[in-house]
């Protein structure tokens, strides 16, 4: 049976924590042995809601160890894996903390907050033999799952442009609002466009530069709104957007819309469409389990039957983070085109 040791009871902890018991129940030989969480009222079960309602909230948390330090329960537990879904300037250290004990990590997004910070985690994850994982969920979300296959297929051609949105309330449920100032979350940038940084990269591969404008609004934060184009040097047009000072009712939204030569894709409002160029319209058929389950499964079957995680690698979220890094430097340069190293 597969240990795992969960690090965070906070919104995504939980999520990861439902997950994580859903296969269980599904006959995994795997278990959540211990969780650490330094907010002890977690374990009494007061939780803020976050901005994606899928984790349960009235979860039992019985059967398992409780911790509120995680140097503490590296020391006195056991484990195949440890799973972080910590405020992202701790992911590095604890990842390498992990690795370094010769456990398995399943990482929470951003990989971290800088390339340097990355590259620590992937020396760890070479020195220990073990698998890293960074918790790119999109690239496990079925509707963007089946724009991977739409792109790497070819059935409607090449790309022509394709753009990309997300956006909501400013972050409020978190530690300390630790996801809104930029120290431990990078701002905007690093903790909600990335995801669609990440989905550029997964695409397209790596774009020759960026060009990124970007506002700072909520106090104590930065890159709240943030607009880039992406540079290919077959021409198609990408950009992405990003904006998490949306108010009142607007909720949360995730959305994108793809032009190839010979039909279109367009998801919104939690609807994926697919156009092709001649007759009708139609919404294909997808997975109805949530990308966080899919995740989570594909790098549990990874660690039982031994294969390498290809889906969500470290070296190629590690672009990601180029990609990041690249955006905020032409953002400072207001807009300019900055070449990725
Ligand atoms: N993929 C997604 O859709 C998505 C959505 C939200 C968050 N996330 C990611 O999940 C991670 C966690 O975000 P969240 O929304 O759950 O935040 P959160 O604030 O709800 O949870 C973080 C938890 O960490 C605990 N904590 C903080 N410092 C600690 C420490 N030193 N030791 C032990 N516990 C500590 C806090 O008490 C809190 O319970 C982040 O990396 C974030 O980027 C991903």
């Amino acid at each position: 049976m597969l240990k795992v040791g969960l690090v965070g009871l906070g919104f995504m902890g939980r999520m990861h924590l439902t997950n994580y018991r859903r296969l269980e129940q599904e006959g995994f030989p795997i278990r959540v042995t211990a969780i650490c969480d330094l907010d002890e009222k977690k374990f009494r079960g007061i939780f803020i809601e976050g901005n994606i309602q899928s984790a349960d909230s009235g979860i039992d948390l019985s059967g398992c160890s409780h911790y509120t330090d995680y140097d503490k329960m590296l020391a006195e537990e056991e484990f195949d894996i440890i799973d972080i879904a910590m405020p992202s300037n701790l992911h590095a250290e604890m990842t390498v903390k992990a690795m370094d004990r010769g456990i398995h990590v399943l990482c929470e997004k951003p990989m971290a907050l800088s390339t340097a910070e990355g590259r620590r985690m992937i020396e760890a994850e070479k020195r220990s033999g073990k698998k890293l994982m960074i918790a790119q969920v999109l690239r496990f979300w079925p509707e963007y799952e089946y724009l991977k296959e739409t792109v790497d297929s070819g059935r409607y051609g090449q790309v022509l442009s394709a753009h990309f949105f997300r956006g909501g309330h400013p972050p409020k449920w978190t530690y300390n609002d630790w996801m809104i100032r930029t120290e431990t979350s990078g701002g905007g940038l690093y903790d909600l466009h990335i995801h669609d940084i990440d989905m550029v990269n997964w695409l397209f591969g790596k774009p020759q530069s960026v060009s990124t404008l970007a506002r700072d609004v909520i106090p104590g934060s930065s890159y709240d709104i943030i607009s880039t184009n992406y540079v290919y040097p077959d021409r198609k047009i990408v950009s992405s957007q990003c904006d998490r000072s949306l108010t009142g009712e607007f909720g949360f939204e995730m959305s994108f819309r793809v032009n190839f030569e010979r039909g279109n894709l367009l998801f919104e409002k939690r609807v994926l469409r697919d156009n092709p160029m001649e007759g009708k319209g139609f919404v294909p058929d997808v997975s109805k389990d949530s990308g966080y389950y899919r995740e989570i499964k594909y790098y549990v079957e990874a660690i039982l039957h031994n294969r390498p995680i290809e889906r969500a690698s470290s070296e190629d979220t590690l672009r990601t983070l180029a990609i990041a890094e690249a955006e905020a430097r032409s953002a400072t340069a207001g807009g300019a085109i900055v070449d990725i190293a």
